[in-house]
């Protein structure tokens, strides 16, 4: 089973208009590795300005509600999102998960909606220092993939980002052979879940990933992309990682 490499940067709460200039060197090398799929979760009062940057670099969202639409002051719905020209959103990234509490249920939900409109998602998991430190760590990943895994869940629409909360943000990562292991876990999960679907599912590694470590996370077995953080807000830092992306074989 060949799986594109897909390498998407989550600008989280950063960037404004000027940082879009960015972009363009971002949809360049894009264009330039046909061979890797590129995207940027933006924030959303940048998605419109975003979108169309370049036909090769899709454009997101970082969070959606799961509701169509109505009483949510402060919430965006999936049909807000794909007319300003998003083509994706994460669901159940960490900080949402500690930050607004969201849970399982409501992550599932999110993605479910995101497909009903013709959206793409990227489900976030992982475990806390304290989770793996105690031992739990797979047994906490695989938990969140399997309550918060979207209905109907398919590798066309959906990707799933394995991410330590204790790799984000910190420059530290685990090593290529814990993520091996955890990324073999949870394609196992899935394919108790989905069934050979699962073999099509894009992984991705998120957590730290720099152009310095982005050749030996990608290549660690099962791990089909990254999930960056503040080394996409730049072309200088992010072109690295999808240049090694474009190196690793399929
Ligand atoms: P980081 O963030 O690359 O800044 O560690 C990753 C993420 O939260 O998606």
């Amino acid at each position: 089973m060949t799986r594109r490499k897909l390498i998407a940067g989550n600008w989280k709460m950063n960037g404004d208009l000027a940082a879009l200039a960015e972009l363009d060197g971002i949809a360049a090398a894009a264009a330039a590795n046909p061979g890797v799929d590129v995207a940027i979760a933006a924030p959303a009062t940048l998605i419109a300005a975003a979108a169309g940057r370049g036909p090769d670099l899709a454009i997101g969202a970082q969070d959606v509600h799961a509701a169509d639409k109505g009483a949510h002051t402060g919430c965006i719905s999936a049909a807000m999102i794909r007319e300003a020209g998003a083509r994706f959103s994460i669901v159940g990234h960490s900080e949402r998960r500690a930050d607004q509490h969201e849970s399982d249920a409501e992550v599932k939900a999110k993605a479910e909606t995101l497909h009903r409109y013709g959206l793409n998602a990227i489900l976030c998991v992982g475990e806390t220092l304290e989770q793996r430190d105690a031992g739990q760590a797979k047994a906490v990943v695989t938990g969140q993939l399997a309550g918060s895994l979207p209905d109907g869940a398919g590798a066309a629409w959906l990707s799933v980002a394995y991410e330590p909360v204790w790799a984000i943000g910190t420059g530290r990562t685990p090593t290529v052979a814990d993520v091996a292991a955890m990324h073999g876990a949870i394609r196992a999960k899935l394919r108790a879940l989905i069934g050979e679907e699962a073999d099509a599912v894009r992984l991705l590694y998120g957590g730290s990933v720099t152009g310095d470590n982005a050749m030996d996370l990608l290549g660690a077995g099962d791990v089909d992309g990254a999930l960056v953080g503040g080394a996409s807000l730049t072309a200088a830092k992010f072109v690295p990682i999808i240049t090694a992306a474009a190196i690793i074989p399929a």
